[in-house]
């Protein structure tokens, strides 16, 4: 077993950051990431790609299929964070881990493409789930510009338990009704687009899940969007605030939402926390947020 990198991020982390996409760049930054080798550089026989969610980040938030594809993988490539999650039997297990800091996720994607092109069985892992602002589609997109095939790769994604469901499960019952999930990092996605889609979800009542929502280069965009949620919802709005779900410093706390905006100077709210914003129906009882999914309206009990 090798860690073929260990170097320290260069992308100006603050309080406890340790989102792969706080990058500090904004949408319209460009990247010098380039992918390099094609399909026709490799001579080996295609072995396999696979991306693994891992869940919150405990061993027992894993399902059975991610911990029985990280066991078949030979190579096992991620963040650090998420590598040093991985429990020692999978990574013992491992022929090689390559793991980076934060950014690079393209860097580290051609890596996993490159290695699985070679005739190696790799798993590209990530925190939660694949689909969920994670690199299930780069890696396809990476695959496809090599002028590979994802059947030639076997390539599969692992699903895993995204933040929304781990956290909401910490809070009670938030996000039983309709869901928008929105992620404010504007690394990739700007800013105005990124107001709209919060005006559009807390317009239209949509229980709303909060991604990526605060750095220190980034705090103006948490302090809009506790100001766009105000201009909808009443500010004693339930929202629910979950910090490393699952893992050693979990915390979790239920606040109004004209509380919010303050609770961004504070190591509550960073970027691994998910933030759970109530619709205009949500309550809380027993310490619990309750989002009424409508049965009251139509049954008795
Ligand atoms: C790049 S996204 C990855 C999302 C992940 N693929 C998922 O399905 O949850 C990173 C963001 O996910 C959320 N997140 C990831 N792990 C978390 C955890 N254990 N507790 C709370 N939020 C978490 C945070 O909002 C963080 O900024």
């Amino acid at each position: 077993m090798s860690t073929d990198d260990t170097t320290e991020s260069k992308c100006g982390a603050s309080k406890t950051e340790t989102s792969e996409s706080n990058c500090g760049g904004s949408a319209d930054a460009s990247t010098e990431e380039k992918v390099g080798a094609t399909v026709d550089d490799f001579d080996a026989d295609p072995g396999s790609l696979v991306a693994v969610g891992l869940g919150p980040g405990h061993a027992d938030g894993m399902t059975r299929r991610a911990r029985a594809a990280l066991h078949e993988a030979e190579h096992i490539v991620g963040y650090t964070t998420y590598i040093d999650l991985l429990p020692d039997e999978i990574t013992d297990a491992a022929d090689e881990l390559y793991d980076t800091p934060m950014c690079g996720e393209v860097s580290r994607t051609e890596e996993a493409v490159d290695r699985a092109l070679a005739g190696n069985h790799v798993a590209i892992v990530g925190s939660g789930d694949p689909n969920v602002y994670a690199l299930g589609g780069l890696a396809l997109e990476i695959v496809e510009s090599k002028g590979a095939t994802a059947s030639a790769l076997d390539f599969e994604v692992v699903p895993g338990v995204p933040a929304a469901q781990s956290c909401a499960a910490r809070v009670g019952a938030p996000l039983v009704n309709d869901t928008v999930s929105i992620s404010l990092s504007d690394h990739l996605t700007p800013m105005p687009t990124i107001e709209s889609r919060l005006h559009a979800a807390a317009k239209e009542g949509f229980t709303i899940t909060i991604y990526n929502p605060w750095s220190r280069k980034r705090r103006d965009n948490f302090e809009k969007c506790c100001e766009i949620l105000l201009e909808h919802r009443d500010p004693e709005t339930p929202v629910g605030i979950v910090h490393g779900a699952g893992r050693e410093d979990e915390r979790v706390e239920i606040v109004e939402l004209g509380d919010l905006e303050a609770l961004g100077e504070t190591d509550l709210v960073d970027m691994t926390t998910t933030i759970l914003v109530g619709n205009e129906d949500t309550y809380v009882w027993d310490d619990r947020m309750v989002t009424p999914r409508g049965y009251e309206s139509k049954y008795d009990y």
